[in-house]
């Protein structure tokens, strides 16, 4: 368990961290966050994920609860307190404390930031046999770029995935196509070898290692296309995967039940894991 959570100016004993009873974002989910993966003591793309914060902020009208500089400070600073060298950051800012009103409070108030870390097991270049995943239809709204802390689809969406044995849900939308994974974006590679992911809009969260692994593709060469993919052209593609902070890139063995290409983790996953993993180390450490 980590030793430190930051909470609203202070560092404190993660045990005993708590927030305002009246916080909006404990009452109505009026707040947004953001992971980032560590390796190593390092950051994995710090920047893009700052980037993102205030984009989500910005689309809710909350302020920056501190400089931005003063965030990565902060982040800096719970890492070597936590000792974190592989795991996660957790960052999440809510509108702040006000009496309950769904709309915003009419004397300002300041919004509310909380950091947590969590440790992990380093990820393997080797990604292990790969995952299974269970399709679910998608029941969110309609701003999923928004990296809101309103997760109750998501929620049960994974859920409902753990219980069946899978480790991810993958989202269906009314035309059948899968739009995301509950906490990962989606990936496959068809029979003709085109790397595809959907396009980012208002319908998906524009995953930050999406992002990566999009320069990596590309400077790979590979034919990467941004499209929409149905669930029965991924039950026949060659290979499946799904990225994320803090899965990197986890091959998907299994949907519904069915095997995906020759049931075992394909080339284009493990080659872009491994890539990714060389990106993620060339960082500064921190601790
Ligand atoms: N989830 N899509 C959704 C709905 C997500 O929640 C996430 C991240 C992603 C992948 O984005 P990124 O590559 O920036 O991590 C896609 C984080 C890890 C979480 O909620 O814990």
């Amino acid at each position: 368990m980590a030793r430190y959570a930051y909470v609203n100016g202070r560092y404190v004993d993660h045990r005993e961290a708590s927030v305002h009873i009246e916080d909006r974002g404990y009452q109505l989910a009026d707040g947004v966050y953001e992971v980032v993966g560590v390796r190593d003591g390092r950051l994995i793309d710090e920047e893009p994920h700052l980037d993102r914060l205030d984009r989500s902020l910005r689309e809710l009208r909350i302020g920056w609860p501190v400089a931005r500089g003063t965030l990565s400070f902060i982040i800096r600073e719970l890492m070597r307190r936590n000792r974190l060298r592989d795991g996660l950051i957790y960052m999440q800012v809510t509108r702040g404390v006000a009496r309950r009103d769904h709309a915003f409070p009419t004397t300002p108030v300041k919004p509310a930031l909380v950091l947590t870390t969590k440790n992990m097991k380093a990820l393997a270049a080797d990604p292990g046999p790969g995952v299974a995943v269970k399709s679910q239809p998608d029941i969110r709204w309609e701003r999923c770029d928004i990296k809101s802390v309103a997760l109750l689809p998501n929620v049960l969406a994974k859920q409902s995935a753990r219980e069946s044995g899978a480790y991810e849900a993958w989202l269906v939308d009314e035309a059948g196509c899968v739009t995301e994974g509950a906490s990962t974006n989606a990936w496959i590679v068809t029979p003709e070898g085109e790397l595809v992911t959907r396009q980012t809009d208002n319908g998906i969260l524009a995953g930050i290692t999406r992002g990566t692994l999009k320069v990596i593709a590309t400077d790979l060469q590979l034919k990467f296309v941004e499209r929409p993919f149905s669930l029965v052209e991924a039950k026949r593609a060659t290979e499946a995967f799904v990225t994320s902070a803090t899965s990197f890139v986890t091959p998907v063995v299994k949907i519904d039940g069915e095997t995906v290409g020759n049931g075992k983790p394909g080339p284009t996953a493990r080659r872009l894991r491994e890539e990714y993993l060389r990106f993620a180390d060339n960082g500064e450490a921190v601790t």
